[in-house]
């Protein structure tokens, strides 16, 4: 079961460029039609790091390769979060909520944010909302096969699925879901949707803050005035209650988890569902090998993941004097990891550029690796699992009308429209 990168992209994929290193890779627009994947392949046959000078931010390394990027993301006292997790927001100076937010946290606070959190998000609590998920995917499951014609997958299945689910998680009202996951996009992706322009850096930052101060105010506003309105078993009122050990959050730290659980975990699962959509699509009888054995959904949803690997970058900042592949870094200086670019590293995948939905081992970082692994992996798996378990039952074979509508980020693989024809028996 495989397919080659290419193939299911007609005439998207970029040629080499001639001189790699001169790539701007914190622009937007080098990210459509298709992430650089070529440009990284060559930098990973570059001697050192490759090191790229920004006008209006701090400059960087960038980290391509799957070994490097491992010793980075668990090396958490030589590399900072504390500094900014994406390209964007990264000022060169430390972070508000550094020290508050669990993502842009270093140890010894980390250890204590992560087992007040991981307290309230238990496998027991994923486990008991099981039914809530699953019934979210078979009724949008079902909504987008009784369409007539072609669907939009990212309205009728991809976009929902999450808003649906963080929405029960957080136990919010459902009247307020699609506003929260609106500001929870633009919060992450520093745009407002496809089509428009590329946006500068400065538009993109704006972007941002704006999605985060709404976020922001829409918790506080509910946490504070309309407590009655958060459902007692959700995770908004869990932060606020959880007491371990004598340890409570504090009232900024549970607004500030509030926003990563909701930035955390909408625009990624929604794009991971839309990517492996298309590249089903694109893969000659893998629905129907799909079809035959539900069994096999976990492994192609790791494929997934690795193959377009939804959160593409990670920022750290180097806190002491290091080396990194003959690299030296120094104290200060800001290291791109880049996730998209281990997950293709032909050292560690037999054929990276192939899509094979039975890839066994996949050792895949998309969910990262070390203290800060995704709080949500359980959740974003039982999501993906249920939206594709239902589609399989009821699909019996997709089709893709044409290559999807992506978002330019340097950081969410994002895809704005995917029109497809569901064809049932
Ligand atoms: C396919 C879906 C997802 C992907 C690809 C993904 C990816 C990631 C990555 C790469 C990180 C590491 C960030 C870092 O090291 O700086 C992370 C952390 C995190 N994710 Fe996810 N995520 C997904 C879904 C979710 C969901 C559904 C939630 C919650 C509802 C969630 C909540 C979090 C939280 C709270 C952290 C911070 C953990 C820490 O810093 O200790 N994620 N995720």
């Amino acid at each position: 079961m495989t397919a080659t990168a290419d193939a299911p992209l007609a005439g998207a994929a970029a040629p080499t460029p001639a001189d790699p290193t001169v790539v701007d890779l914190s622009a937007p627009a080098e990210f459509v039609p298709e992430p650089p994947h070529r440009v990284w392949a060559a930098l990973r046959e570059l001697p050192g790091l490759h090191w790229q000078d920004r006008p209006d931010a701090p400059g960087f390394h960038s980290v391509v390769r799957h070994d490097h990027t491992r010793t980075v993301l668990r090396d958490v006292a030589t590399y900072s979060s504390e500094w900014g997790m994406t390209l964007d927001s990264t000022l060169g100076t430390r972070d508000p909520a550094a020290g508050l937010m669990i993502e842009l946290t270093d140890k010894p606070r980390h250890a204590r944010l992560r087992k007040l959190v991981t307290a309230a998000i238990t496998p027991q609590f994923v486990q008991s909302l099981t039914p809530v998920i699953q019934g979210h995917a078979a009724r949008l499951a079902e909504a987008a096969v009784r369409q007539e014609g072609p669907v939009d997958a990212v309205t009728a299945l991809t976009a929902p699925m999450p808003r649906l689910t963080i929405g029960s998680i957080l136990g919010i009202p459902v009247e307020d879901q699609e506003r929260v996951a609106a500001m929870a996009s633009r919060a992450i992706t520093g745009t407002e949707a496809a089509g428009a322009a590329t946006p500068t850096l400065a538009e993109r930052r704006r972007c941002s803050e704006t999605g985060n101060n709404d976020l922001l105010m829409y918790f506080v506003e509910i946490i504070e005035g309309e407590p009655h309105r958060l459902d007692p078993g959700g995770m908004v009122r869990r932060l606020m209650d959880i007491e371990l050990d004598g340890e409570r959050l504090t009232s900024d730290e549970v607004l500030l988890n509030c926003l990563n659980l909701a930035i955390g975990g909408y625009e990624t699962t929604k794009n991971a569902v839309a990517s492996g959509l298309y590249r089903l699509a694109g893969l000659p009888g893998a629905w129907q090998w799909l079809r035959e054995d539900h069994d096999r959904v976990p492994a192609m949803i790791e494929e997934m993941l690795r193959f377009d690997t939804p959160a593409m970058h990670l920022i750290r900042t180097v806190t002491r004097p290091t080396v990194l592949g003959g690299t030296e870094l120094k104290e200060g200086d800001t290291v791109c990891v880049w996730l998209s670019a281990a997950n293709r590293d032909p050292a560690v995948f037999e054929a990276p550029d192939e899509f094979r939905i039975d890839r066994d081992p996949n050792n895949h970082l998309a969910f990262t690796i070390g203290p800060h692994f995704c709080l949500g992996a359980v959740l974003a798996r039982l999501e993906m699992r249920s939206l594709f378990t239902e589609l399989l039952t009821r699909v019996e074979s997709l089709e893709a009308l044409s290559a999807p509508v992506r978002r330019p980020s340097n950081f969410i693989a994002g895809i704005d429209r995917l029109d497809l024809l569901l064809h049932t028996a």
